[in-house]
């Protein structure tokens, strides 16, 4: 009998809904999504309809050669990473040194994610981290990673689209990003930067896995946001093979339950990312808190409500993916770090073990759909790429939900290898740490290499 079997009973006495049903995916559903997703790449592609915005980059992939020293920054996050990184040929990367800086003051000083900041402000934030990291003098190409929807109109013209994440800093939809960041630079006096490269975080980790292995035709980020890109071959109107930023983030042909539409109908962008809010680490906290929330008015979890634990649960900062991965990590008799949480946080006292053993199904059945739906919108990508599966390939996937929560990253593997069945050994999932940032700097020798 499954974990959820054992528990489902005692459910059921307390009148639960029947959360496995709200949040099963089976494999005929996954492949059902696999081939919608698949048909919205085409809408995209060619007719430039539909829920996928289907991205030119500009980019091909490299070709592993690709030398010299860049600056590259990675932007798309809580916080913003500027890294100096040398490009050694054979598929070797070394980072000489970076830093980090948080895009939100926790003590609440400054936020230039959101309205109360400008793009200006905010691309004059990533110029103060440049000449921190490097001081001002230096002559270096720079390559800028910027995730989110932009619209590439040269290697280093992207105009944004619409901001995600619940990012929504002032006067910077619509523009340029890479001007934004060049005139921050010339304020700042930092002359010498030149940022020669814009690419999509998805772009980047295709590309720096690319860079050691030609056989990385896909690139996934699976963390705060979610997106996948991939290597088209026949791109419209293009001559030459280039990278796809399929926006996947904003597929909308899912079936959504009833927390799946109170959410999206309170976030910032109602109807807009609607799997990425099924999928990703800025989500799956809130959904893990409405699921919760719902479970604890109906009186079927965490029983003697008190006010703290009420307003404890009522607010959206409470719960993020840490949480989860907390939950996910901890283990029986006595899931002890899930308790001690409870308790400080919620005053929730005296658990039960088949409340915590629920808690920890529940947040299972989150994550595990989410791995599902990601890897049915692979299974789409491959689809497209090479449906009878003949060669193969290698999705490059960087971001904290797959490398770091529990159970992740092996939830998509099955999910895939459900789907795909007997072709799946021909397809391989690989982590590319940081691979966001190190693109960039790919990207930025791509940009200034002769022709
Ligand atoms: C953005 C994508 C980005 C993804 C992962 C999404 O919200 O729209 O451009 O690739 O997050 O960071």
């Amino acid at each position: 009998m499954s974990e959820w079997e054992t528990v489902k009973g005692h459910f059921l006495d307390l009148g639960l809904p029947d959360l496995h049903s709200c949040f099963n995916l089976t494999v005929p559903q996954m492949q059902h999504i696999a081939k919608k997703f698949h048909q919205s790449m085409l809408h995209g592609l060619t007719e430039q309809k539909g829920s996928l915005k289907m991205l030119p980059s500009f980019f091909n992939i490299p070709t592993g050669e690709e030398s010299g020293v860049f600056l590259s920054i990675d932007f798309g996050g809580t916080n913003v990473r500027v890294s100096l990184v040398q490009l050694l040929g054979q598929g070797k990367i070394r980072v000489l040194k970076k830093i980090s800086a948080f895009l939100r003051d926790p003590g609440g000083s400054y936020d230039y994610t959101a309205a109360t900041a400008t793009g200006r402000e905010l691309f004059g934030f990533l110029a103060e981290q440049i000449a921190e990291l490097i001081g001002v003098g230096e002559t270096i190409p720079l390559g800028l990673t910027f995730s989110f929807p932009t619209k590439m109109q040269a290697l280093n013209k992207a105009v944004l689209i619409g901001w995600t994440k619940e990012f929504n800093t002032r006067a910077t939809v619509g523009k340029d990003v890479n001007l934004l960041l060049l005139d921050a630079l010339q304020k700042r006096g930092l002359h010498g930067i030149k940022p020669v490269a814009v690419i999509n975080d998805t772009v980047g980790t295709l590309m720096t896995a690319a860079y050691s292995n030609p056989r990385a035709d896909i690139g996934s980020i699976c963390g705060t946001g979610h997106n996948t890109c991939y290597l088209e071959q026949q791109p419209p109107q293009q001559s030459n093979p280039m990278i796809i930023n399929i926006e996947s983030g904003n597929f909308n042909r899912l079936p959504a339950n009833e927390y799946d539409r109170y959410l999206d109908l309170h976030s910032e962008k109602p109807g807009e990312q609607v799997l990425e809010k099924m999928v990703s680490g800025r989500y799956l906290g809130a959904l893990m808190r409405l699921v919760l929330l719902d479970l604890v008015r109906k009186g079927c979890l965490f029983q003697g409500v008190s006010r703290e634990m009420m307003d404890f649960f009522s607010q959206a900062k409470n719960l993020d993916a840490e949480h989860i991965s907390l939950v996910l990590g901890d283990n029986p008799p006595g899931f002890g770090k899930t308790a001690a949480w409870l308790k400080n946080a919620a005053g929730i006292q005296d658990l039960s073990r088949s409340e915590l053993q629920a808690l920890k199904i529940i947040v299972s059945l989150l994550t595990t759909r989410a791995a599902r739906l990601v890897a049915a919108t692979y299974a789409g990508v491959l689809r497209h790429l090479d449906p009878l599966l003949k060669r193969p390939h290698i999705i490059a996937i960087d971001g904290s939900l797959y490398e770091k929560m529990p159970g992740f990253a092996s939830c998509l593997e099955k999910g895939l290898d459900e789907i795909l069945q007997n072709s799946s050994g021909q397809v391989q999932l690989n982590l590319v740490k940081d691979g966001s940032g190190a693109g960039a700097a790919i990207a930025a020798a791509v940009a200034v290499a002769p022709r």
